[in-house]
């Protein structure tokens, strides 16, 4: 008898070879291969001559003309995540939601079955990490035990899918989560790729076919990649992440890919002891507790998505004792750090080489918008100039590699914002005057970096 052929499979991209390697020429990564038996069928896959030749009758192209019915959704109810779902789950849609362990993904979808089933949408709650005492636990805990929710503990997809045929009229299945699934077809460890990807096929199948909404919980890796999942982010028409820092009760969810909805919302949640709160006021929550007079904190006006959200940049610079200056950044991007600190030297004199330089969004906010340069850069001059910046004011444009002040999206909502928060100034790019001639706030329009430098007290 031949023995079964095997094969090595990354287990962090995907990418298979005939033989082991210690390194993945994929994606790099060293000692990822494991050993697979090579799967002769997917489920469900015919293989025989004949039926092959079946399978090749053609397909209808048609045009792009055609009912343009927007699909039927089904609201949770929950403002926070219909608004990231683009209004609520599309029939027979399948996403997935990713985040660190222990971020709160069981909580927002137990708290979502909850909601579902109390209009009566008939909701599967199967989860492989918990027991059902567990699952119940929870439940109890949010006050929501008396819900129609039909829940189960399982890992094998087979027999879940066997569970799903005797109910009728399921309408949203949760999977808790698709890394502890596998699937009798694949032979392989349950969590490897091979069995991720089989798994999650198999239930996108099954949400097609019985127009079921099927939500996948997916764990996010220590370099913030959906572990495994990576290769179904793909194969679903939507990628979720929940995400917050360790210690803050803020929690983001945002849409990373949505084939039924916008990619630029965010739903904004507080964990509460008794769950998710949803945060309808983004902005006075991160500006809570704001120290008065306190040099190196610049208010950046932000937005997430369509929402504005204002927040306070914190910076700390101070002499580096050792040979190599620190940068430390929570919640913002390096590179674009260190970035703006040579602009800020080679363009306006302000030299902090000799600097560690510690940057903070309060609130555990994780800020992705370019226009934040400016508010970051003021903070780096406040803190290094021991001025503080002045209070009552805002921050916001994108800074060039020159030293130019380049113009940003939204300006006048921004604007409203920070007025409406009781803000009285704004420091922003040049076209902000244009968009937003009727602000009340007085406008400080600015064309160059040194500019701000000076306004500040700076060197510049
Ligand atoms: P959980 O939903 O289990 O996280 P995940 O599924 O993403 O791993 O949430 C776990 C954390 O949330 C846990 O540390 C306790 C906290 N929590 C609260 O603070 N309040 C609550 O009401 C609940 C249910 C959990
Ligand atoms: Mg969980």
């Amino acid at each position: 008898m031949a023995k079964p052929a095997l094969r090595y499979v990354c287990q962090s991209c995907g990418a298979s070879y005939g033989r082991w390697q210690g390194r993945c020429e994929a994606c790099g990564g060293w000692n990822t291969l494991s050993q697979e038996a090579r799967t002769a069928t997917l489920p469900g896959q015919k293989t025989s001559v004949s039926a092959k030749r079946e399978a090749r009758r053609g397909i209808e192209l048609v045009t792009l003309q055609g009912s343009d019915t927007p699909p039927p959704r089904m609201v949770a109810g929950l403002n926070e995540l219909d608004r990231v779902t683009g209004g609520g789950f599309v029939p027979g849609s399948v996403l997935l939601l990713g985040g660190d362990p222990g971020i709160g993904k069981s909580t927002l979808l137990l708290q979502t079955a909850a909601l579902m089933s109390a209009k009566d949408y008939k909701v599967v709650y199967v989860s492989g990490e918990e027991a059902i005492d567990q699952v119940r636990l929870r439940a109890n805990r949010l006050n929501l035990a008396h819900h129609n929710i039909a829940l189960g503990a399982d890992t094998q997809v087979e027999d879940i899918l066997a569970t799903l045929q005797r109910e009728t009229g399921v309408r949203l299945l949760i999977i808790d989560s698709i890394q502890t699934m596998w699937t009798e077809n694949v032979d392989a460890a349950p969590g490897t790729v091979s069995q991720v990807r089989a798994s999650a096929q198999i239930l996108i199948r099954y949400a097609k076919q019985h127009d079921v909404t099927v939500v996948l919980v997916g764990h996010v890796t220590k370099d913030g990649q959906i572990a495994g999942p990576r290769v179904v982010e793909h194969m679903v028409d939507a990628v979720l992440q929940f995400e917050g820092e360790g210690g803050h009760r803020f929690r983001l969810l945002r849409a990373l890919k949505n084939r039924f909805g916008p990619t630029d919302e965010v739903g904004v949640f507080e964990m509460t002891g008794a769950g998710l709160a949803q945060v309808e006021n983004p902005s006075s929550l991160f500006l809570d507790n704001r120290e008065q007079n306190c040099p190196g904190a610049a208010v950046f006006a932000g937005m997430e998505g369509t929402r504005p959200v204002l927040v306070e940049m914190q910076a700390l610079v101070a002499p580096t004792p050792f040979g190599n200056p620190r940068r430390t950044v929570v919640g913002w991007d390096t590179n674009r750090l260190a970035q703006l600190i040579a602009v800020l030297d080679a363009r306006c004199g302000v030299r902090l080489g000799q600097y560690d330089v510690y940057l903070n969004v309060a609130g555990g906010l994780r800020v992705l918008e370019p226009a934040a340069d400016l508010a970051v850069a003021a903070a780096l001059v406040s803190s290094l100039s021991g001025v503080p910046t002045p209070h009552q004011a805002v921050f916001f444009g994108e800074v060039a590699l020159s030293g130019s002040i380049r113009p940003v999206g939204q300006a006048q909502t921004r604007l409203r914002e920070a007025q409406k928060l009781g803000f009285t100034s704004a420091f922003g790019p040049k076209t902000m005057t244009k968009d937003a001639s009727n602000s009340a706030l007085s406008l400080k329009a600015l064309e160059h970096l040194g500019q701000m430098v000076k306004a500040l007290g700076g060197k510049g």
